[in-house]
């Protein structure tokens, strides 16, 4: 039977950290989903808006190789949901989420992946702005 992993994240201002961690959930199983959150769930959550729009990013997601199947993830509370709908057998998160999905373990595997060292999209982005302040 073929394994299911599905993982989620914004994926905005795409870096290596994003390729490193949808490359590594693609190898624990047969077929990798990746819910991309809204614009809006961005912003509630970070008080920002990403700097790539919720359509973009979503395909810049789905040209990777590894990723099987996208989505527009529009809510945290949704999660239990998706995870039921695309029947995942495997949760993958960073280590920045670790424990915070663990409420899941009752219909599937939780994986929290170690992060990409010294690189966010947050940082990134600071370091433009600081660039052009210059
Ligand atoms: N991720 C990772 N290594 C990094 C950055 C992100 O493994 N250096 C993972 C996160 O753990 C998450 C996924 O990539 O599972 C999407 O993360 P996202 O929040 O979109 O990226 P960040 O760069 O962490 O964004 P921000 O700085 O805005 O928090």
């Amino acid at each position: 039977m073929s394994t299911k992993v599905i993982t989620f994240g914004t994926y905005d201002v795409f870096h290596v950290g994003h390729v490193n961690i949808l490359t590594r959930a693609h190898d624990l199983g047969d077929h990798l989903t990746v819910g991309v959150s809204t614009d809006a769930m961005n912003f509630s959550k970070k008080g920002r808006y990403p700097v790539y729009r919720q359509e973009h990013r979503l395909e810049i997601v789905a040209s990777m190789a590894c990723v099987d199947e996208v989505f527009i993830e529009e809510s945290l509370d949704l999660k239990r949901q998706y995870l039921i709908d695309h029947k995942a057998d495997i949760l993958v998160m960073g280590n920045d989420w670790e424990g915070r999905f663990d409420e899941f373990k009752d219909i599937c595997e939780v994986k929290y992946l170690p992060r990409t060292d010294d690189i966010s999209t947050t940082d990134i982005i600071q370091d433009i702005r600081s660039r052009i302040d210059d």
